[in-house]
């Protein structure tokens, strides 16, 4: 079922992609923190959609999504540097 990550290039690229979105994830949250303290400038600057009560329930629920990603990111990353590589 799984065959298709037995290619550890396709693990490597499964790690890149999760730093692209650790990126995209990091971005968000420090949006949605400046949504809760600078609300007035988020909420205008994206047409009301990020207001303050949107912000803090969206940045409560990325920390784990965040920490996830990150350590599935640089598992991989760390592991293909002392063991992927090699054959
Ligand atoms: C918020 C933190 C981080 C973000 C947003 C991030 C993002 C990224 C992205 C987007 C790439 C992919 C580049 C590509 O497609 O070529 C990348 C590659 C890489 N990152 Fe991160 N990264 C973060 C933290 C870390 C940390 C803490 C480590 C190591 C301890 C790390 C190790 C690496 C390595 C080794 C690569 C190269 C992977 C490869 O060539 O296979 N990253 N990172």
């Amino acid at each position: 079922m799984f065959a298709w990550l037995k290619d550890k290039r396709t693990i490597r690229r499964i790690g890149r992609w999760f730093g692209w979105i650790s990126l995209a994830l990091v971005l968000v949250t420090m949006l949605t923190g400046y949504g809760i303290t600078q609300f007035r400038i988020v909420t205008s600057l994206t047409a009301g959609f990020l207001g303050k009560a949107v912000s803090q329930r969206w940045h409560e629920s990325l920390g784990l999504l965040v920490l996830a990603a990150l350590a599935l990111h640089v598992g991989i990353a760390l592991w293909w540097r002392w063991k992927g590589a090699r054959d």
